[in-house]
């Protein structure tokens, strides 16, 4: 297969990111996953040095100072223009690897949120988390089970990618609160045409923040003119805000997932790691929303369910949609072997077991 830039894979998420959203393959061989342990330190180390080879967010990067550089946020309506510059450049300031991130992650995430909601930011250390969060993923397996009160029994329910939620149909199986919706920044796009200055991205309505990763410099534009749009044009009440995820978190996601993805190949093909490229294209290979979801509420919560991640021969790809493939730019095996260290073996994750971050509790409803 051609190698193909990473603008590419920007495009191509957008074309089917509505429809592909979360998905795992997890046709689970237990025998598989329990042979999982690295097979020594040496064997380690090179994983983790070949997992912070990461072309496509490189060429993401370069495009976003170019777009900078040559001034070419220009094409976005007046109004947002500086908004969207100021986003650009604070965003390409922060790029780097840095695992601690996780403990800014309440500052970065939940204070804003806290701060919009009125309540009094008496959180002076920023260590006060949710004291429950749930991850809502998106697959046909949620149809099976009615998690619905449960799932709204969280004190911060987080949806992926502009589910649908709150709607008599699936009320039973994935509940009718939302508290955060995570989707990446071409979905906001989707919802918000670049070059229009008015726009509405609020899948959940006003009241519900976004946080969303930056899948491209140039959707700063629709970024500010999505964190602007409400509902009411009264602005009787500002609405929630838009809240970008951190580029050392997006990092620290791509790190990890590239991790278990080398190992896996190399353990399925009995090839070296090196030849990992072979199977996944780097350019294309991205780490699923899903998975930075549950990162994120892993550093914000102080206990996590996750709901609707999996895959069943019996069950839908999507609850919401008759979509029956996956993505190849993701690898979902090698995500559920990350979910299964972190509900199991939290201290075994490589990048998060150097952050000086206690994981709390994770637990996976399957
Ligand atoms: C987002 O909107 C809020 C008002 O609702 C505003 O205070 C904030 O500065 C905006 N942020 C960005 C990055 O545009």
């Amino acid at each position: 297969m051609k190698r193909h830039g990473s603008h590419t894979a920007c495009s191509i998420i957008l074309f089917v990111a509505v429809f592909l959203v979360i998905s795992l393959r997890c046709s689970l061989r237990h025998s598989a996953l329990g042979t999982a342990a690295p097979d020594n330190a040496d064997n380690d180390a090179l994983l983790m040095e070949l997992a912070a080879v990461d072309p496509a967010a490189a060429a993401v990067i370069q495009a976003a100072e170019k777009l900078l550089e040559g001034n070419h946020l220009s094409r976005a309506p007046q109004v947002h223009r500086d908004v969207a510059v100021r986003g650009l450049r604070d965003w390409l300031g922060r790029q780097r690897f840095d695992p601690r991130v996780m403990s800014e992650l309440v500052d970065l995430i939940k204070r804003p949120i806290d701060r919009h909601s009125g309540i009094r930011d008496d959180n002076v250390d920023g260590t006060k988390k949710y004291a429950s969060c749930a991850v809502v993923g998106n697959s046909g397996i949620l149809l099976a089970s009615e998690h619905g009160d449960l799932i709204d029994g969280h004190e911060l329910v987080v949806r992926i990618n502009n589910a649908p939620a709150g709607d008599a149909r699936y009320a039973r199986h994935v509940g009718v609160k939302t508290g955060l919706a995570f989707v990446n920044s071409n979905v906001m796009s989707r919802w918000c045409a670049a070059g229009r200055a008015d726009c509405y991205c609020r899948a959940y309505g006003d009241a519900v923040p976004i946080l969303t990763y930056m899948c491209s410099g140039a959707h700063f534009v629709e970024h500010a003119a999505c964190n602007a749009s409400s509902v009411s044009s009264s602005g009787a009440d500002a609405p929630a805000p838009v809240i970008v995820t951190d580029p050392r978190l997006d990092a620290l996601c791509a790190r990890i997932v590239k991790y278990y993805s080398l190992r896996r190949f190399a353990r399925e093909t009995g090839r070296p790691a090196e030849e990992w490229g072979r199977q996944h294209e780097e350019g294309m290979f991205h780490y699923s929303s899903g998975m930075q979801a549950v990162v994120a509420a892993a550093g914000v919560c102080d206990r996590v369910s996750v709901f609707g991640f999996g895959k069943d021969a019996a069950a839908r790809h999507h609850y919401h949609t008759l979509q029956k493939g996956e993505l190849d730019l993701h690898d979902y095996e090698a995500e559920y072997e990350f979910y299964r260290d972190l509900e199991n073996r939290p201290q075994e994750i490589p990048f998060l077991r150097d952050s000086g971050f206690r994981l709390p509790p994770v637990v996976f409803y399957r």
